[in-house]
C-alpha cells in the first residue's frame, strides 16, 4: 500500500502523566512511542511542560535518539524551550499557549497579539532549521497572521468541533467544520501546511481527514484511552482506518 499522505503523529504525553503518577519508571513514553510506530503513526509528538507535569526533559533526548520517526516537540514559547529546542533540534517545533492551571492546551495560541513575542522565536527556530507550526483557532485571519510570522505549519485546534461531537450538537458540528474547512482552504492557499488535532476520537476524526488540505493529525488522550482495553497497536489501527475511511468518503486520496 502507497505511504498515507495523511501522516498520523501519536502524542505520547499521557503514558509519561500514567508513569509520573507512581514516580517509577513505567509505563515508559519511549517505549509507547516505539510501539505506535511499529503500528504505523508517522511521528511522534511530545509536550516539555515548563512543570514538566508529565514529559520530562529526558524524554524528549530519548525520543531523539530512539525513535527513528520526526518527532513533533510541543512547547511554550518561552526563553527555557527555545534554548532546549534550538540544542536538541528536533524536526518540527508546535508553538502552543500554556497555562500552569490549565488541564491540556485549552485554545490557539494568539498569534495576533503575541506576534512580537513570536517572531523572534519562529525566527530562530526557522534559521535552525526545525519546522514551526503554530497551534491556532481555524480562523481566516489568524492564517494571514501565521504566513505573516514566517511559519511553514499551522496545526488547528479542533477542540471546539470535537466537545460539539460529544455534545451531539449537530448545528454546532457542522459550523465547526466549516470554520476548519474554510481555515485549512485559506491557509493553504497561501502555502501553510496544515495540521490539526485535540480531542479527536475514532467518532471524530473522520470529517478532519476528509479536508483534503490536511496533511496531519496530532492525537494522543483517544489514542491512550482506548489503548487501556484494546492495546496501543490496535487503538492506533482503529483510528487509521477511521481517518482513511474518513479521507476515503470524501474522495480525497488516503
Ligand atoms: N495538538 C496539540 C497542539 C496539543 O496540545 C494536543 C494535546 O496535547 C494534541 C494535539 C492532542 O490532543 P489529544 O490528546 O486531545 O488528542
Amino acid at each position: 500500500m502507497p505511504a498515507s499522505p495523511l501522516r498520523l503523529g501519536v502524542n505520547v504525553d499521557h503514558v509519561a502523566t500514567l508513569r509520573n503518577a507512581r514516580g517509577g519508571t513505567m509505563p515508559d513514553p519511549v517505549r509507547a512511542a516505539r510501539a505506535a510506530v511499529a503500528a504505523g503513526a508517522d511521528g511522534i509528538t511530545a509536550h516539555l511542560r515548563e512543570d514538566r507535569r508529565h514529559i520530562r526533559d529526558d524524554d524528549v533526548e530519548r525520543l531523539m535518539r530512539e525513535i527513528d520517526r520526526p518527532l513533533n516537540f510541543e512547547m511554550a514559547a518561552t526563553d527555557e524551550m527555545l534554548g532546549i529546542a534550538l540544542r536538541l533540534r528536533p524536526h518540527a517545533a508546535c508553538l502552543v499557549p500554556e497555562k500552569r492551571e490549565e488541564r491540556t492546551t485549552e485554545g490557539g495560541l494568539d498569534i495576533v497579539g503575541g506576534r512580537e513575542h513570536l517572531a523572534p522565536v519562529i525566527r530562530q527556530l526557522n534559521e535552525a532549521g526545525v519546522r514551526v507550526s503554530l497551534f491556532v483557532e481555524p480562523e481566516v485571519h489568524v492564517m494571514e497572521a501565521a504566513r505573516a510570522l514566517g511559519a511553514p505549519v499551522v496545526e488547528l485546534h479542533t477542540g471546539t468541533y470535537c466537545e460539539a461531537v460529544v455534545a451531539g450538537d449537530e448545528g454546532r458540528v457542522r459550523a465547526e467544520l466549516a470554520r476548519l474547512a474554510r481555515a485549512a482552504e485559506h491557509g493553504s492557499a497561501l502555502g501553510l501546511e496544515i495540521h490539526a488535532g485535540h480531542g479527536l476520537t475514532v467518532d471524530s476524526v473522520g470529517p478532519v481527514a476528509a479536508l483534503p488540505q490536511v496533511r496531519e493529525l496530532n492525537i494522543g488522550h483517544a489514542l491512550m484511552a482506548e489503548a487501556i482495553f484494546d492495546g496501543l497497536p490496535a487503538a492506533i489501527r482503529a483510528m487509521r482506518a477511521a481517518m482513511d475511511a474518513g479521507r476515503a468518503q470524501a474522495g480525497v486520496a488516503a
